[in-house]
């Protein structure tokens, strides 16, 4: 399939169990709005947006979707979106965004996948990952707070998003070397196969992106 680089999708010869997929990127001709209370896409933003695969019609969830960059490209991608946050302000961000490009995706506010139903081709989450009170009652806190060792919410995450996984599906995953990763990498591998896709250094940190898959035995 040919797609114009310009476009959504630069098109590649990446293949998964026979389906094609795309890497995302940045598409200019998107349009977001920001708002003061909901996590402005960053570096880790970026990061998640440039590592994702999808493909038309599968189905996908970004968890913490803040302005719903990822989960907005995903649903202009062809991809069934739903689009989760624990912070009200940051569902109505990305609903509002959607709406704004003429996109259709599903919104809903949950506390990981308290209130989340459904399974999922694709999972994207790039999490609160920084050391920080776990339950800070401040929404823009909470989007980069992830516990006392910074790695807490992404641990109950992996524990909870296997249930959630298509068979063959997969998770893509931001962390970052202020992180707790040593827990983290503990905490996905009995479960899932886990491989690192991409590694930036920024001034004071690393980012990581990695892709998960659940391990056959998990099925
Ligand atoms: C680092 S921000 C990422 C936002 C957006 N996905 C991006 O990449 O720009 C983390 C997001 O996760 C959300 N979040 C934090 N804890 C959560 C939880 N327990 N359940 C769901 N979302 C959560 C925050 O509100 C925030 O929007």
């Amino acid at each position: 399939m040919e797609v114009p680089i310009q476009n959504l999708c630069q098109a590649n010869d990446l293949k998964w169990r026979g389906v094609s997929l795309f890497i995302m990127r940045l598409d200019t001709s998107l349009d977001f709005d920001y708002t003061e209370d909901v996590y402005n896409p960053s570096d880790d933003s970026y990061m998640l947006l440039k590592v994702v695969e999808v493909s038309s019609g599968e189905s996908f969830l970004e968890m913490g979707s803040g302005t719903g960059l990822t989960a907005i490209h995903a649903a202009k991608a062809g991809a069934e979106v739903t689009a989760s946050d624990i912070s009200p302000k940051a569902v109505e961000c990305t609903k509002r965004n959607a709406a704004k490009n003429g996109l259709r995706i599903k919104t809903i506010q949950s506390d990981l996948f308290h209130d989340l139903s459904g399974i999922f081709d694709v999972i994207a989450f790039n999490p609160p990952y920084l050391p920080g009170a776990a339950n800070s009652t401040s929404w823009i806190e909470r989007s980069w707070s992830g516990g006392g060792r910074g790695c807490e919410t992404t641990v109950q995450f992996l524990g909870e998003a296997w249930k959630h996984l298509a068979p063959g599906g997969r998770i893509y995953l931001i962390l970052s070397s202020l992180t707790g990763l040593t827990q983290v990498l503990k905490a996905a591998k009995d479960r899932y196969e886990v491989e690192l896709l991409d590694e930036k250094r920024i001034f004071f940190e690393s980012l990581y992106a990695y892709r998960l898959r659940l391990k056959p035995s998990s099925f």
